[in-house]
Order: structure tokens, then sequence, then C-alpha cells
């Protein structure tokens, strides 16, 4: 009897609990109505009475044995994985990566530029973009009533017929930052002005009254069309890779003269077509004038280019309004 008891204790002891399937055998085998431990007390009745105390304590041992291990046992497993549960799962492989954002495509493209000007030694500033009447047009010899000043579809913030008062806008260009940067500095001047400008224009796939422009400038003595030329290729090579295709056409700007415009080819080979992506030139002496530079001892040369087109044109997107939206199924194509 006692043999068997003990037989019992062991294979309660030695059972292999790692899983909750095997827990819940464990807990039918042992310690159900119908399992071995009370199955051996119901032996103990024909147990002679003499033996009956040393009986009945190895069977109170073996049952706190099955009832201690089953309680151990699931609180393992239920502070556990159950490997064999998540079979499918691989336990070796990294954890997932958590999910975090990415930069905003524009200013991927921003950064892009900025780091090329970097390497060819520009510096960065910055302007207001509630600009005055004069930085955002007369210094850059744009004539009064000029028809110009329509065409750039301006956001007045201020209008006065009083001459004295000066009319207030939102900038519709960056140019205005070269004024101020010339105004509180002697050449040579190399830097870029990256910042957000404003039209009063119809929103469609094509144009938004908000976008982003980054205007170049370089004053120095002796600075000629060449410089220019090098410089802007050295640029759209730099962005674009050495077997870009563009060409240079003539252009009209109040600021510059001459001035130039740079396309990009956008598609293929046969189906494709020219996106302009600058405005360039050679600084119109009055512009230095109206900032305060000698146009006898100075040249210098200027371009403003739109960060929406160039970032179009860099990753193919075809509706400029994508930019604003704040789609994160957009957003997450530039992680
Ligand atoms: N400000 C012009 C525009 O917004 C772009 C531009 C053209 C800037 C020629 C320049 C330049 O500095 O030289 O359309």
């Amino acid at each position: 009897m006692l043999d068997q008891i003990r037989a019992l204790k062991q294979a309660i002891a030695t059972y292999t609990i790692t899983t909750s399937e095997e827990l819940e055998a464990f807990r039918l085998e042992f310690l159900s109505k119908k399992g071995r431990v009370q199955s051996m007390f119901k032996t103990l009745g024909s147990v002679p009475k003499e033996e009956r105390g040393e009986v009945g304590k190895l069977m109170n041992e073996t049952k706190q044995l099955a009832q201690h291990r089953f309680d151990e046992a699931k609180e393992v497993l239920e502070n556990t994985v159950d490997v064999k549960k998540s079979a499918t799962d691989d336990i070796t492989l990294p954890p997932p990566a958590p999910v975090i954002g990415s930069l905003h495509p524009l200013t991927q493209t921003l950064q892009d530029m900025k780091n090329i000007f970097y390497r060819l030694g520009f510096t960065i500033a910055e302007g207001p973009e509630v600009e005055d009447d004069f930085h955002n047009f007369t210094a850059l010899n744009f004539p009064p009533n000029h028809p110009a000043r329509d065409e750039q579809d301006t956001f007045f913030i201020r209008k006065s017929d009083d001459e004295d008062v000066m009319d207030l806008v939102l900038r519709t260009h960056t140019s205005p930052v070269q004024i101020r940067l010339m105004e509180n500095a002697t050449p040579p001047i190399r830097s870029i002005m990256p910042g957000r400008v404003y039209r009063n224009e119809a929103v469609s796939p094509k144009s938004y009254f908000l976008f982003h422009q980054v205007e170049a400038l370089y004053v120095d003595t002796n600075v000629s069309v060449a410089d220019l030329k090098e410089t802007l290729i050295t640029f759209i090579k730099l962005m674009y890779g050495s077997d870009v295709k563009y060409r240079l056409r003539p252009g009209f700007f109040p600021f510059t003269e001459p001035s130039l415009e740079l396309d990009i080819w956008w598609g293929s080979e046969k189906n494709g077509k020219w996106l302009e992506i600058l405005g360039s030139g050679m600084v119109d002496p009055n512009v230095f004038e109206a900032s305060g530079i000698d146009s006898k001892k100075y040249t210098g040369f200027a371009w403003g280019m739109g960060v929406e087109r160039i970032c179009i044109l860099k990753y193919g997107i075809d509706d400029i309004r994508t930019f604003y939206e704040n789609d994160i199924r957009f957003l997450e194509q530039f992680n």
C-alpha cells in the first residue's frame, strides 16, 4: 500500500508541466474528482487501523504535493509566453520595430538642398513672412503700379492710399530676403534663403496658395554669368544625378539682367516634358543700389527655386495638394 502511494507521489513529483495543455492533463489525472488522488483516499478505509496514521499522513503529503505542483505551474504559465502555442512565431527574430514618424518630404528635400549648398560654401539666412512693399517689390526693381505686382497674386495684410504708410504683404517670393541680407552685410555674400511664400491662387493639383522657395545670392567682385551657370549646373547634378537632362532659357525678372530660367526633363526619354524649377540671373544694378551695395564695385547672381517643384520631380508626385493634407498614407511613403 505504502509503496503504491509512494509511486503515485513520485509520478506527481516528476510530471512535466510546461504548457497549459499539460497543466490541464495533470489536473485531470491527479486532482479531479475521478483523479488518482481522490481514488487513493477511497482506499484508506481498507487499511488496517494500526497503519492508518502512517498511510493517511503519506496520502495527505501526496495530495498537498499535487496541489502545490498545480498552483506553481499555473503561476509560471500565466507569467510566461506559451512556447508551443506561439510555435508559428519565431522567437529568435528581433522584436518588431516601433512605429515612428518620418520627416515630411518637403523637409527632406529642403535638407538635401541645404546640404548641397553647404558643400558649395553657402550660409543660410532667413527673413520675415510678412513683408513690406519696399522689400517685396520696390527694392527688387518692380516699378510702382507695375502689373507684376498683381501678377504675383499678392495677399495684402495692409493696403493704404497714404504714401507714408507702407503696404504690408505676405511675401510672394523669398527674393526680399536678398535685400535684407545686402542691407546688413558687405560682400562677399554667399547665402541661401529658404522659406514659405504665399500667393492668392486658386487651389488645384498644380498650384496652392502657400509653397516654399529657396533663394540663392552670390555677390562679390567679378562674378559673371559663367559663375551662375556653373553653380546652377553643379547644384542640379548633385540634386538629381550627373545624367540629369536640363536646359537654360532666357527669361525676365525685374531684379535680374540678364535672366535665365532652368528646366528639367521629367519623364521617360520619349514620353516626358520640360518642367521649370527655377528663375535666375545677374543682380540688376538698381537692386544693389536699393540695398546699399556699390553696383560699380560688385556684381552677383541670384536665383529662386520652388521646393515643391524640386520634390515633385524627385519623387514623381503629381498633385501639389498632397504636401499639405497630412494623409499618413502619402507621408509613410517617405520613411
Ligand atoms: N522671385 C522669383 C519668383 O518667385 C524667382 C527668382 C527669379 C528669384 C530670378 C531670383 C532670380 O533670385 O534671380 O518667381
